[in-house]
């Protein structure tokens, strides 16, 4: 389709024909048409992303951004929403900024829109690919009707370390399992075509490495080997653009001494000229100017690093913006980097259509029609359903039956602003139901549903208000804590069954939430212990944003159901598992270590020269702790169902596989329990000999299926040589000769296993 637009210039109209397929040559003739056009300014100006002010991250907030609109001096404006206020906006830039080009429209829609979804790390939970690909194409159909374009998502970044508050925002320890939903979401947010209506430019983040800050602790250095980077912790970025993500955002932190967004190596020779990538590269929220706390010099300076680093566009802190044209007159730039630049910042809008039309996501009538809508209700329900992971259930705890009376008991009983979780700033929190609310509706007046706080977040009142803000506010209650557990125990020795609604609140995790103590608040310890000692069946729900440490919890409970925060539907999700009408599948993306010392703990670690015998746990002069064994409490990849799933031994295809070939792995899997239930059926590999140590395990594969109760089904992979590569000390991505395991199981401890030989 062609179509024919004018952009005013100059008291001039320039007309442009162009076409809705990307087709690269007529997107470069329009863009060196209008470059041509472009003085300095109007080309720095491109540079400056500012925010609407409605989420903001940082000390510094965009002011006087009317007036630099039509001065021309902004490309894009996140953290602004609505189709009138952005129309508004783009009025201004399209009207009366001197060439009329249209402004980007960004928003941090992480896991959800208005519709709030599972936090990221409770998505990855589902390992459900289509079901993650559908969350995001809802949340690019909701922002898109809200005149959203560009979304700040896939924050891909891997996390051994769950002190680190944001792992909450990522899909957790596993490079396989991040990276194959790295690709779903690109695909659900850019759909096929960028230029249709409800589609958002993904944008990949941090790049790279922001999860392995050092000690869990926000905006803090990476210092990493480069083998480790190559096989572990970029390829999910790699993924993403494979799937055609069109923007990349630096991190904050240093890499190796120097900080992301001044880093060269990494924009330039690694993203650019390595993987070739063709689209924007847009800065964390003022890291441009937090170079300067780095300790990489002066704005002026920093601001000329980043650009020549490969920074494409400068987010809030306007170095860009205020430095650039003297640093091109002192010829510390040049002009090319900046033509360079501001082309990226062009490309993207024209691919999104903004210069054909600019006001394509500003139709009130489809804000109103496609945001909220049922089904989107729906999937959030069910996304949160099958995020859930069921730690525990002794002598079958759970389900619960629809009679007789519960207390719901804990500070997260009673809060619907804490349900949607962090970076969920789009959701509709004023409308969000509480777990208590959730539960009454499912389940009428089937259930007597009586409800107490029991304890406080935290006894610590400032640590609570940390902990809470952004309106994810918790009820205090200030009288003494024996008189508050006693009037929950009232409450809870009348009723047949106890839930305990204990854990995070959703702002303990997220950016700069960091913790250095993962254990449950003792408040609520001990209210858990007191609900404990009533001797009535009692589950855990434990809401949180990243792994905990939960030996105690794990001794004394009879039932844990893990729900992280859950989204809009939180509420009649959890019901829907307690109650049985869903059965739990989810399996955890990340490994609970027993105790913070444990960390970094994670499934794929390498052997050492001393490793524990089997079934050891202390030997002496081996790799090992004196206090605790070496093992998590929950494995990567665990997570009960109500039913039971048993294992046959592995059959393998050949005992060699060579490296054209494929190897058939399969092993037969039979529900032995009472329920229909979904399974993960998860397949790792170890490389035994290698030029490099090699994990003891990686995850290779995995396929979801539903199981009915009694049936066995086979479940077949297919590995060849790609399966089994890696980048070796010089960077070569081999597979080599000789010996590997293959293994197949329910989680990443309970596994049958098989050798093969690659061979030539
Ligand atoms: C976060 C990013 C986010 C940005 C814009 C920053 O503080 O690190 O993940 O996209 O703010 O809101």
């Amino acid at each position: 389709m062609n179509i024919r637009k004018s952009i005013l210039s100059c008291g001039l109209i320039l007309s442009a024909t162009f076409s809705f397929a990307q087709d690269q040559q007529k997107m470069d003739q329009f863009i060196d048409g209008l470059l041509s056009k472009m003085t300095v300014e109007e080309k720095i100006g491109q540079l400056n992303l500012v925010t609407g002010g409605e989420a903001t991250t940082g000390s510094v907030v965009s002011t006087d951004v009317e007036s630099k609109i039509k001065a021309g001096n902004i490309g894009g404006i996140f953290s602004m929403s609505s189709p009138a206020k952005i129309r508004k906006a783009q009025e201004l830039a399209v009207k009366h900024s001197r060439l009329g080009i249209p402004i980007i429209f960004g928003m941090d829609v992480i896991h959800g829109y208005k519709t709030a979804f599972p936090i990221p790390l409770g998505l990855a939970a589902t390992w459900d690919m289509e079901l993650i690909r559908k969350t995001a194409r809802v949340s690019a159909v909701e922002a898109s009707a809200d005149g959203i374009n560009w979304t700040f998502s896939p924050m891909v970044d891997i996390s051994r370390d769950p002190r680190w508050g944001r792992i909450s925002e990522g899909s957790g320890e596993d490079t396989y399992l991040t990276s194959r939903i790295a690709r779903e979401m690109v695909l659900g947010y850019q759909g096929n075509d960028l230029s249709q209506y409800n589609t958002l430019l993904a944008c990949v983040k941090h790049f790279a490495l922001y999860g392995a800050s050092e000690a869990g602790r926000d905006y803090q250095a990476t210092d990493m080997s480069l083998h480790r980077m190559y096989n572990e912790y970029l390829p999910p970025y790699k993924a993403a653009l494979g799937a055609g993500a069109m923007s990349v955002m630096t991190s904050f932190n240093d890499i190796n001494g120097l900080p992301a967004t001044a880093n060269r190596w990494l924009l330039t020779d690694l993203l650019r000229n390595d993987w070739g990538f063709k689209g924007l590269v847009v800065t964390d929220y003022t890291a441009v100017n937090e170079l300067i706390d780095h300790g990489l010099g002066d704005l002026h300076e920093v601001s000329a690093l980043s650009l020549q680093a490969g920074v494409d566009m400068d987010m809030v802190g306007e170095g860009f913006l205020t430095t650039l044209k003297k640093s091109l007159t002192e010829k510390r730039v040049k002009e090319e980097d900046i033509n360079r630049a501001v082309r990226f910042v062009l490309e993207a809008k024209y691919r999104l259509g903004l210069f054909d039309d600019p006001y394509r996501y500003c139709d009130e009538q489809r804000a109103k029609r496609e945001i909220g809508k049922p089904e989107h209700l729906a999937l959030a329900r069910e996304a949160a359903t099958k995020s859930f992971v069921l730690l525990k259930n002794e002598q079958q705890t759970l389900p619960l039956k629809k009679t007789g009376s519960i207390a719901v008991i804990g500070p997260l009983a009673n809060t619907g602003a804490n349900m949607p979780g962090t970076w969920s700033v789009s959701a509709d929190h004023a409308n969000t139901q509480t777990l208590v609310e959730g539960m009454r509706e499912v389940l009428g007046n089937k259930v007597k549903i009586s409800t107490h706080l029991g304890a406080n977040l935290t006894e610590d009142a400032a640590l609570q208000e940390r902990s809470t803000m952004f309106g994810r506010t918790i009820p205090r209650d200030t009288r003494p804590e024996s008189e508050i557990i006693a009037e929950a125990l009232e409450i809870a020795n009348q009723a047949d069954v106890i839930v305990a609604a204990l854990g995070e609140s959703s702002e303990m995790s997220g950016e700069s939430s960091s913790r250095t103590d993962l254990n449950l608040p003792e408040s609520q310890s001990r209210l858990l212990a007191a609900l404990v000692k009533t001797g009535k069946p009692l589950v855990l729900v434990l809401f949180t944003g990243r792994p905990l440490t939960l030996s105690v919890e794990q001794k004394a409970v009879p039932a844990i159901l893990n729900v992280w925060f859950g989204g809009t539907e939180t509420g009649k999700a959890v019901a829907d598992v307690l109650f049985g009408d869903v059965n739990p599948s989810g399996k955890l993306p990340a490994t609970f270590p027993q105790n913070v010392g444990q960390i970094p703990l994670y499934y794929s670690q390498k052997n050492t020269g001393r490793p524990l015998a089997e079934g050891a746990w202390f030997q002496k002069f081996r790799s090992n702790y004196l206090d605790v064994s070496n093992e998590p409490l929950y494995p990567f990849g665990f997570g009960l169902s109500y039913t039971t799933f048993e294992y046959s031994p592995i059959q393998l295809s050949s005992s060699s596989l060579t490296r054209s070939g494929q190897l058939k792995v399969a092993v037969d899997v039979k529900n032995t329990g009472n329920y229909d239930g979904e399974e993960v059926v998860q397949l790792y590999i170890r490389d035994m000999v290698g030029t490099i140590t090699r994990p003891v395990k990686e995850l290779k594969g995995f396929q979801k299926l539903m199981i009915k109760k009694g049936e066995t089904k086979r479940v077949e992979f297919t590995i060849g040589e790609a399966d089994l590569k890696f980048y070796d000390l010089k960077l070569n991505h081999v597979a080599e000769l000789g010996a590997f395991k293959v293994f197949i199981g329910t989680n990443s401890r309970d596994l049958q296993q098989a050798d093969f030989q690659l061979t030539d």
